[in-house]
């Protein structure tokens, strides 16, 4: 099937997950394009969209919500997975609560779309990202720098996808033949 992978990313590690995911799901048979949401157009004439966004200030970024806003009926016409890219695993366990709130936020930025499936990555999360006082208080809470993606699970959450994507190119040809042989 036709599958858009669209990201927004500010330092490359969205970037490095949306292709990945791309890549998964090209091995697995289907015609995935990798877009930056800036560059990604019109979804039309896909059968699927895959769209994330790294978290700032527990929010997508501006292009990725921008693009949902632009795009929100034929988001809403064609199966949607989503996923977002935050720093879950630099922090110290009593603050991973927190994304799971970030992610209820998230959701609402997505207003009546409902992705097939949700997920959220930790991405890379270095010093230089952030301003001094941010520094500061990442540090104060115990939180760590590196990079955090998770492979495996990106790659299982994208053959999740491959193998959903394969039950509706199924469904569909079992529709069509049930129609040829009506006619
Ligand atoms: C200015 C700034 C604000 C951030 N705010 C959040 C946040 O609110 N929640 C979160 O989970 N991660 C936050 N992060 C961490 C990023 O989401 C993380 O580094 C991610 O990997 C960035 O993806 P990118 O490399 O594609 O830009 C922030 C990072 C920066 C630089």
């Amino acid at each position: 099937m036709r599958v858009l992978v669209i990201y927004a990313s500010a330092d490359g590690s969205t970037a490095g997950i949306a292709e990945r995911i791309a890549e998964r799901l090209r091995h697995r048979g289907h015609h995935a394009s990798l877009h930056p949401v800036g560059e990604a157009g019109s979804v039309e004439g896909a059968d699927a969209v895959v769209l994330g966004s790294a978290v700032h200030a527990r929010r997508w970024l501006d292009e990725a919500t921008a693009f949902v806003d632009t795009h929100h009926l034929e988001l809403r016409d064609r199966p949607l997975w989503t996923f977002s890219v935050g720093m879950p695993d630099a922090l110290p366990r009593w603050a991973r609560r927190l994304a799971r709130r970030e992610e209820e936020a998230v959701m609402v930025q997505l207003g009546d779309l409902r992705p097939v499936s949700h997920r959220l990555f930790s991405g890379v999360v270095a010093p230089g990202q952030f301003p001094p006082a941010s520094r500061l208080f990442l540090r104060l809470t115990g939180a760590r720098y590196g990079d955090f993606r998770d492979w495996a699970s990106i790659e299982a959450w994208a053959d999740e996808i491959a193998e959903r994507l394969d039950d509706t190119a199924g469904e569909a040809a079992d529709r069509a033949r049930r129609g040829d042989l009506r006619l």
